[in-house]
């Protein structure tokens, strides 16, 4: 089992109205790729945790790298999961968006594991758009 997190910045002005619908979308597609995570909007950058088996990681950023929705991608940690079980397990893509003042700046400021401790730093001032909890 791996995690892997990915930013990108969608330069795209419409990606706002529609991202949480994608999320949805791509509910679908993670499922039947055994993955799941979470996907964060901050209005224009997207950051995403994402956790499988190595194959299917790799197929999916393959084809988000391909996506011209989504800019150029950054992979900015990617290892073995060390834990009994997934961080995310259930939830095939869950969606977000940070509250406040806190935002994804740390995330797209490192590399490596300090990323993770960026991400579980942000959960707690996270919030779910409509529709945006569940599997
Ligand atoms: C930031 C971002 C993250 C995405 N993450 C996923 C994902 O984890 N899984 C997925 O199936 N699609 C994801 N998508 C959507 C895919 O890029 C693509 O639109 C989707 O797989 C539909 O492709 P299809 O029309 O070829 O079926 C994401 C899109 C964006 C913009």
């Amino acid at each position: 089992m791996i995690e892997l997190i990915h930013t990108s910045e969608p330069g795209d002005s419409n990606i706002a109205a529609r991202i949480a619908q994608l999320a949805r979308e791509s509910r679908r597609g993670n499922r039947a790729a055994g993955l799941t995570g979470l996907l964060i909007f901050d209005g224009w950058r997207c950051c995403e945790y994402l956790e499988g088996e190595a194959e299917a990681l790799d197929r999916r950023l393959g084809l988000l790298a391909a996506d011209p929705a989504l800019g150029s991608v950054t992979v900015r940690h990617r290892a073995p999961l060390a834990l009994p079980e997934r961080r995310f397990h259930g939830w095939s893509l869950s969606f977000a968006e940070p509250a406040g003042p806190h935002s994804l700046d740390a995330l797209f400021a490192n590399l490596g594991p300090a990323c993770i401790v960026h991400l579980l730093a942000l959960m707690p001032w996270l919030d779910s758009a409509p529709g945006g909890v569940g599997v």
